[in-house]
């Protein structure tokens, strides 16, 4: 088995394609672990990591969770609401105080970009971005390109559109960088007031009339429209932001093609993407979730193995 050649995952800028190209062997191996009557392997029973999450999560914190205690590593969760951050403990510190319980790895969620990049640097430990700010949110990437790749195959030159809120999304960056990697093209499909001026530095190609950027697509990455990032107004009103960006049926259905349709979560219902959608046979937002799991057991694994922190390196 080769390695990765970061040590820690930062974000999806930081990776080669040959990083991802093992993520997703590994991930096919333990995605067949998963589907065992017993899911779980003793690959990490010598390791400890602490899933540290300054935000709220459902779907990354669980997986997350689920993935490290299928590898059968020790697991311990911290909220920041129920922490010493509130009596004014610095992030650095927090960190330094878990590691010194003899912690292997830490994973966090923080509402700072550079959150996981500012630990790297300044605490002696592997850590994996588990979605920091409007920054990156890799392993998201990691498991969206997966699942388009399981159905779709090798995605070069494959035609992949994203649409929604770019501006205030970690997904966007780190899957445009993931599917850079994997030579697919990329489309934004957005009100140009939620494009960030830098997309033009990487060579995006931007439309703002959904129904011509669908007929261009193989499939579709529908992303939340963040309300709570924002503190001003970016268009008139949820209604209007759906009749013009909005996924459901009607607009599919006039496509005369089948397009997969893809979602992180969590999902607005009725305005980014209506409910006739999100349980059509096009949609393919289960398939990330349940791909999630084997993704981030791979990442851990490897990671793990690269920084000699395992002690037992078979995955069984
Ligand atoms: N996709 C995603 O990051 O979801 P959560 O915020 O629930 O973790």
């Amino acid at each position: 088995m080769g390695q990765l050649s970061v040590n820690n995952l930062l974000g999806i800028k930081y990776i080669k394609k040959q990083d991802i190209d093992l993520i997703f062997d590994t991930a096919d191996h333990f995605k067949e672990v998963l589907n065992r009557p017993i899911k779980k392997v003793p690959s990490l029973r010598d390791i400890t990591i602490a899933n540290l999450f300054f935000e709220n999560s459902t779907r990354t914190k669980l997986s997350f969770e689920l993935a490290e205690k299928r590898l059968s590593a020790d697991v311990i969760n911290f909220s920041s609401s129920s922490s010493s951050i509130k009596k004014g403990e610095t992030l650095i510190d927090t960190v330094n105080n878990i590691l010194a319980m003899k912690v292997d790895m830490i994973v966090i969620r923080h509402p700072n970009p550079g959150a996981a990049l500012l630990l790297s640097k300044n605490v002696d430990s592997c850590i994996v971005n588990a979605g920091d700010g409007t920054n990156e949110h890799p392993t998201q990437a990691l498991l969206d390109v997966y699942s388009l790749k399981e159905r779709l195959g090798d995605l070069d030159g494959r035609k992949i559109l994203i649409v929604g809120d770019i501006l205030h999304s970690r997904v966007a960056l780190s899957n445009i960088y993931a599917l850079k990697l994997l030579n697919a093209k990329i489309k934004i499909c957005s009100p140009l007031s939620l494009i960030p001026r830098e997309i033009e530095s990487l060579g995006l190609s931007v439309e703002t009339n959904l129904d011509k950027a669908l007929s261009w697509c193989d499939a579709v990455n529908v992303l939340r429209v963040q309300h709570e990032r924002m503190e001003k107004s970016y268009f008139p009103n949820d209604r209007e932001y759906s009749l013009l960006y909005g996924l459901d049926k009607k607009r599919i259905n006039k496509l005369k093609k089948d397009i997969l349709i893809l979602h992180p979560g969590p999902i607005n219902r009725g305005v980014e993407i209506k409910s006739d959608i999100v349980e059509s046979n096009n949609s393919i937002i289960l398939d990330q979730v349940e791909n999630g799991v084997a993704v981030r057991m791979a990442i851990i694994y490897l990671l793990a193995s690269k920084m000699n922190i395992s002690k037992s390196h078979e995955t069984v």
